[in-house]
């Protein structure tokens, strides 16, 4: 038995925020972001909704894609840095709006490559644990952890999300993930207060403490070299060459790292699916919308062996090989 993404779906909130919009907040231009970044737009979630709200909506999509009952679900696992509250976890106010009861459900991050680690944690519990079908999503608004102030983390950040309907499968569908993270490198990517270290306070907030502090062009180089990493280890390890992947699902950090991925990997670029021009970074959120819509436009076909690659805070990397078999 193996196990297989049998249904796609995501969900972006409808108000953008462009570059146009994002010089009247700070000292940038919309010919800065578009060359350094490739971002010409992001989403926002509404005030009053959160990532459960988001992960909600993608998750019916998922199911309907699925075409299976929502009653069918068994887990229920969502990959978030931006829970709607410390708890209960968004997976259980996912769970509650979809109307299911007494399966399990529970949220874990690892940042941007969550949705990848989940991928897996899904395949483990079918595989080991005798689930039939289960969701992995990944949902954040990202816009909550962001300071519109600081010009250069504020302009690359968006809010959407992602869900996948995982199922036992006879053919092999999640053939191997590649998991990997450096707590070493934590500092180069965390939001200082808010936390149990550092609780919230008039004071956090005024030094503006609860929102993501980033060395840029550090993790620039990392993630170039992480992400290569882990496409290279994934392939190697099924006796595969680059010439087998139909397409890659890449993380959208900023357009200039697909590029350094695609050429130290030696992959034409136009194997990466990209839509970081509508939605910038959306943390885990990135590679199931893409994967989502890559599936929707045609890009991916039944056979299609697919490399998903991510790197985030931690610092974790991570891919998974998937062969398409819906
Ligand atoms: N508009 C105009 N100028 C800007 C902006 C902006 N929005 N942001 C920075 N600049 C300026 C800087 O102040 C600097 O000016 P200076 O030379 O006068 O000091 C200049 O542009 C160059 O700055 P760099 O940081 O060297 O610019 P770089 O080309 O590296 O691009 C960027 C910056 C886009 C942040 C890039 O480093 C990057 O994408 N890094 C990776 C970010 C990332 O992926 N983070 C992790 C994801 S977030 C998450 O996981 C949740």
């Amino acid at each position: 038995m193996g196990v297989a993404i049998i249904g796609t779906g995501s969900y972006l909130p409808e108000l953008r925020l462009t570059n146009k919009d994002m010089e009247m907040m700070v000292d940038t231009s919309d010919e800065w972001i578009i060359s350094r970044t490739g971002i010409k737009e992001r989403r926002i979630c509404p005030k009053g909704k959160g990532s459960s709200d988001l992960g909600y909506e993608a998750s019916l999509r998922a199911i309907e894609d699925a075409k299976i009952k929502k009653e069918e679900i068994e887990f229920i696992i969502c990959a978030t840095i931006t829970p709607d509250m410390y708890f209960p976890s968004t997976a259980c106010i996912i769970q509650k709006k979809l109307g299911l009861e007494n399966i399990p459900s529970f949220d874990f991050q690892a940042a941007c490559s969550g949705f990848i680690y989940g991928l897996e944690i899904a395949r483990g519990l079918i595989n080991g644990c005798g689930y039939k079908k289960g969701l992995v999503i990944a949902s954040e608004c990202m816009s909550r952890l962001t300071d519109y102030t600081d010009r250069s983390t504020c302009v690359l950040l968006g809010d959407g999300a992602g869900a996948s309907v995982v199922s036992y499968s006879e053919e092999d569908g999640i053939i191997d993930s590649f998991l990997s993270s450096n707590g070493n490198y934590g500092n180069l990517l965390f939001t200082p207060a808010g936390g149990s270290l550092s609780q919230s306070s008039f004071e956090t907030i005024e030094k503006r403490e609860n929102f993501m502090k980033m060395e840029g062009s550090t993790l620039f180089k990392i993630a170039i070299y992480s992400m290569a990493e882990a496409v290279e280890k994934i392939l190697e390890r099924n006796n595969l060459k680059k010439e087998n992947i139909s397409i890659v699902i890449p993380h959208q950090a900023n357009l200039r790292i697909i590029s350094g991925v695609a050429e130290k990997l030696g992959i034409p670029l136009e194997k990466f699916f990209i839509n970081i021009e509508k939605y910038g970074n959306m943390s885990a959120s990135c590679v199931p919308v893409a994967l989502d819509e890559a599936v929707k436009e045609g890009r991916i076909k039944k056979g299609d062996l697919i490399v998903t690659v991510a790197f985030g805070a931690g610092l974790t990397w991570a891919s998974n090989l998937i062969r398409w078999i819906k």
